[in-house]
């Protein structure tokens, strides 16, 4: 997990609210619910950049993609960032339009999608670059002839 890669800079609320810390700020601060969690807000006064919530803030996707369920590209990705680097490659078993492998393609991972209905296949086929095909496809290939353009392969 790469987990540096989506912290994002702490903002406006260090200059605030760490300003004049009280006594509870200054040691662990076990939550009243009883969830287990706690803070101890001294720990964040040397830190420019934070790890985001547990709960991911993103717009909605609105443009006409084709599939009544697109994903925001933020979403995918968000993930592909938290748990892969350059030339990993990225697995969606459930690709509909194909939202996660494009975004994957852009960030230079390899991308394998998965898809039942064969128009969204159809589909992002047609958005991919032309790359040559393989695995599941009925043709024989050779392996270890790879192009450059194979990182854009949907497989
Ligand atoms: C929520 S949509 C995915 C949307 C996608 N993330 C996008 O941005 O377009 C789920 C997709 O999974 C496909 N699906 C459902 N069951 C499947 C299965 N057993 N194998 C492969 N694909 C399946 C559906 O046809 C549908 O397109």
């Amino acid at each position: 997990m790469y987990q540096s890669a989506v912290m994002v800079p702490m903002g406006d609320w260090k200059k605030t609210r760490l300003k004049n810390l009280s006594d509870t700020d200054k040691i662990r601060d076990n939550s009243k619910v009883g969830s287990g969690f706690g803070k101890n807000i001294s720990n964040w006064l040397d830190r420019d950049m934070a790890y985001p919530a547990n709960v991911l803030h993103l717009a909605t996707e609105c443009g006409n993609k084709s599939h009544s369920a697109a994903f925001p590209e933020e979403l995918p990705e968000w993930f592909i960032k938290l748990f892969t680097k350059e030339n990993d490659t990225v697995l969606d078993p459930f690709m509909g339009s194909g939202t996660t492998i494009l975004v994957a393609n852009r960030m230079m991972r390899n991308a394998i999608g998965i898809e039942v209905v064969p128009e969204y296949v159809k589909m992002v086929k047609s958005q991919i670059e032309p790359v040559e095909l393989y695995l599941c496809e009925p043709k024989k290939r050779k392996y270890g002839k790879a192009k450059v353009g194979r990182r854009n392969a949907l497989r």
